[in-house]
C-alpha cells in the first residue's frame, strides 16, 4: 500500500507539558534490562528532556520463573498483548527479537494508537511497509534507531540530518561479529574456522552464527539504510547477500599483499542501468577495501558507515554497533523522541518512499573483481586468459603470478565492469583448459 492509499490519521492530541508517558517494555534481555535501568536511574533527566516523566508501567517477559533483579514483581507479565492494550500505556518499546511474534505485537500497538520504538532490524527490514502504514494510519510514531549499528546514529542521520541532500552511496561495516573474524584472520593469519571459534569463545559470535557470518544481519541493515537513503522501499529480499564463510587465510594474505583489507561491506547505491534507468541496489559481500580507505582501518568488532552525499560530500560514522549499552542508548534516544511527541503533540518524520526507484538487477552493478586462479605454468596461458577478458570488453588492471612447482597462481584484478559481465567471464575461465581452478573471486570497492 502506498502512502496515498493509507488514510492519514489526525495528529494525536498532546498529553501536555508535565504529563507522564506510560511505557510498556516488551522483552527483558540484555538490551531490555539496560533500558529499564537507565530510564529508572536517570528519571529526572529524562523528564526534563521529554517535558514529562517516562514511566515503565509493565515489562512483558516469556516466563515469570526467572529472577529479574531490580524489576518490581508487579510490573512483570507474560501477557504482552494485554499490557499493550492498557489505557495507561502510550509508548511500546520492543526489544524481544525474532520476526513473527514481535510483528504481531508491534502492529497491535500501532493500530491501537501507541507509538513504538523497536530495535528489531529483521522485523523492520522484512515488514517496513506494513509497519509504516500502520503508524501512518494511526498518526503515531515508529522509531528504530537501534536497528542499524546500535548507537551509531545512522537512522536519524538518514531520516533527518541528510534529508536536505541527495545520497549517492552508503557503504558500511555493519556487523561486528564478521568484522572481528576478518580482522583476527588478517592480524594473526588464522583460518576462518579458528577465528570464528575465537569469536565464539569471546562472546562476539552466537552459538548459531549463521545470521552474522552469512551476511543476513548486515543485509537487514542494508535494506533499512537503502530505504531511508534513497526514499525507496528496499526489502531484505532485495539485498544481494554473500557471507564470509568461504574467505580463506590465503585470500586475506593475497589482499594484504596487494594493499587491501577484506571487509564484509553493506553497499547501497544509486546506479544507472545499461538502459540509463536510475535505480537502487543494496548488497552485502566480502570486499577488498584499499588499506588507505577509512573503512579498512575499522578493527575488532567496531562498525562504521561511510556516506557519500551530493552536497555534504563524504561522511563517516564509527563506533560500537552492538551490545546492551550501545543498543539501549539508541533505544532511549528514540524513547525521548517519541515521548516528546506524546507530550507536546506532533509526529517525527516517518519513512518517505516518494522516489520509488526501481531495484536494479544485481547484474547491473558496476564493480571490480579480484580473481585468484591456479593455472598451468606454460606458454600462452596468460594470453588465453587476457583474451577472455578482452573479448567481453573488460580491462585488466593488474596481474600477479607466483610459481608453485608445475603450476602457477595467477591473481587478476579487473577494472570496473557490470557484475553480469564479470560473472560470465569467471564462468568462462572455469571452463578453460588453461585454468586448473578458480580459487576465489572477491569484489573490490572504493
Ligand atoms: N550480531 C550483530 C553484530 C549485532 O555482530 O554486529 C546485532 O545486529
Amino acid at each position: 500500500m502506498t502512502e496515498q492509499q493509507v488514510g492519514k490519521a489526525q495528529p494525536r492530541a498532546a498529553k501536555g507539558e508535565g504529563a507522564t508517558v506510560g511505557v510498556a517494555l516488551l522483552g527483558y534481555g540484555t538490551v531490555g534490562a539496560e533500558v529499564f535501568r537507565l530510564l529508572g536511574e536517570n528519571r529526572d533527566a529524562f523528564a526534563a528532556r521529554i517535558g514529562g516523566p517516562a514511566e515503565i508501567r509493565g515489562v512483558a517477559v516469556s516466563t515469570l520463573d526467572k529472577e529479574r533483579p531490580g524489576v518490581p514483581r508487579e510490573l512483570l507479565t507474560t501477557d504482552a498483548k494485554a499490557l499493550i492494550a492498557r489505557d495507561d500505556i502510550d509508548l511500546v518499546v520492543e526489544v524481544i527479537g525474532g520476526i513473527d511474534y514481535p510483528r504481531e505485537l508491534v502492529l497491535e500497538a500501532l493500530k491501537s494508537g501507541k507509538s513504538v520504538v523497536t530495535a528489531n532490524k529483521a522485523l523492520v527490514a522484512a515488514h517496513a511497509d506494513e509497519l509504516a502504514d500502520a503508524a501512518e494510519a494511526a498518526g503515531v510514531d515508529l522509531y528504530f534507531e537501534a536497528a542499524v549499528a546500535a548507537a551509531i546514529p545512522v537512522v536519524g542521520m538518514l531520516r533527518r540530518s541528510l534529508a536536505g541532500d541527495q545520497i549517492q552511496r552508503i557503504s558500511g561495516i555493519v556487523n561486528g561479529t564478521t568484522n572481528f573474524i576478518l580482522d583476527a584472520m588478517e592480524s594473526t593469519g588464522a583460518s576462518y574456522d579458528d577465528a570464528l571459534a575465537e569469536a565464539t569463545r569471546l562472546g562476539y559470535a552466537e552459538a548459531d552464527p549463521t545470521a552474522d557470518v552469512e551476511g543476513h544481519d548486515a543485509a537487514s541493515k542494508a535494506a533499512i539504510m537503502a530505504s531511508l537513503g534513497f526514499h525507496t522501499r528496499v526489502k531484505f529480499e532485495d539485498v544481494y547477500c554473500e557471507g564470509i564463510s568461504s574467505v580463506t587465510a590465503d585470500d586475506i594474505k593475497a589482499a594484504n599483499e596487494a594493499g587491501y583489507s577484506i571487509k564484509l561491506l553493506a553497499i547501497c547505491e544509486r546506479i544507472q542501468d545499461e538502459s540509463g534507468v536510475e535505480s537502487v541496489t543494496a548488497r552485502v559481500h566480502p570486499t577488498l577495501v584499499p588499506q588507505e580507505h577509512p573503512l579498512a582501518s575499522v578493527s575488532k568488532s567496531f562498525n562504521a558507515i561511510f556516506v557519500e552525499a551530493e552536497a555534504a560530500g563524504s561522511l563517516m560514522f564509527y563506533g560500537n554497533g552492538a551490545g546492551g549499552n550501545p543498543t539501549a542508548s539508541a533505544v532511549l534516544g528514540d524513547v525521548v523522541g517519541a515521548s516528546r511527541n506524546i507530550v507536546h503533540g506532533g509526529r517525527a518524520p516517518g519513512e518517505n518512499t516518494y522516489a520509488n526507484l526501481p531495484i536494479a538487477d544485481f547484474g547491473q552493478v558496476q564493480t571490480r573483481y579480484h580473481i585468484d586462479m591456479e593455472v598451468p605454468d606454460r606458454t600462452g596461458v596468460l594470453a588465453t586468459i587476457s583474451n577472455t577478458f578482452a573479448a567481453q570488453g573488460v580491462s585488466i588492471r593488474t596481474v600477479r603470478q607466483e610459481e608453485f612447482g608445475g603450476t602457477a597462481r595467477l591473481i587478476v584484478v579487473t577494472h570496473s565492469a557490470r557484475e553480469h559481465v564479470l560473472a560470465a567471464i569467471v564462468e568462462q575461465l572455469g571452463n578453460l583448459e588453461d585454468v586448473i581452478n578458480v580459487n576465489s573471486v572477491i569484489r573490490l570497492d572504493h
